[in-house]
């Protein structure tokens, strides 16, 4: 069985992390996404509201072969305790590689029997990130489109509070 873990702050969880989302779902037989509070961020939900929201997402859409979950510690430490030899990650553009490009580069320092699989954001979705939909969401901004239809209003209404 090929389990992968695809793991990040989803602050909140975008159609961007959807489509990564999918295209993961399709090429393994079981799909961890792991929530954690990244330490170089300063998120705006908290690691709880954010794995209720992909739950309820992961329900309404029927992903059969898709969990969500959430750690602390180190990402390869959780990959082995959960059985996955795959960590996902999505590349937007450029301005991703770096960053992704280090944390490959740590992880198969610290576990070389996980490997990285990368797929590339759908080109309309290159410009999204969770900064900006808190952002639009924050300020009162129609985030329909941004964020996954199955948990747009609950996301919608969340960031509308102060
Ligand atoms: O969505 P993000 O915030 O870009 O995801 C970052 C993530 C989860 C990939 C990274 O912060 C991570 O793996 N953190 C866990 C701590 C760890 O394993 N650090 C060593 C490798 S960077």
């Amino acid at each position: 069985m090929r389990v992968c873990v695809y793991p990040g702050s989803f602050d909140p969880f975008t159609v961007g992390h959807h489509d990564v989302l999918e295209h993961a779902a399709q090429m393994f037989d079981r799909v961890v996404i792991a929530v954690l509070n990244n330490a170089s961020k300063s998120p705006v939900l908290s690691v709880k509201e954010r794995v209720d929201m992909i739950s309820r997402m992961i329900e309404a859409e029927e992903l059969e072969n898709v969990v969500v979950s959430h750690f602390e510690g180190l990402l390869v430490d959780y990959a082995h305790q959960i059985g996955a030899d795959y960590i996902v990650r999505g590349l937007r553009a450029t301005m991703d590689f770096e960053y992704e490009f280090q944390i490959n580069a740590l992880n198969r320092h610290l576990a070389q029997d996980i490997k990285t699989v990368y797929f590339m954001a759908s080109p309309e979705h290159s410009f999204l990130s969770s900064s900006v939909v808190r952002e639009i969401g924050s300020l009162g901004g129609n985030i329909e489109g941004l964020v996954p239809e199955s948990i747009h209003n609950i996301i919608a209404e969340r960031l509308r509070k102060p």
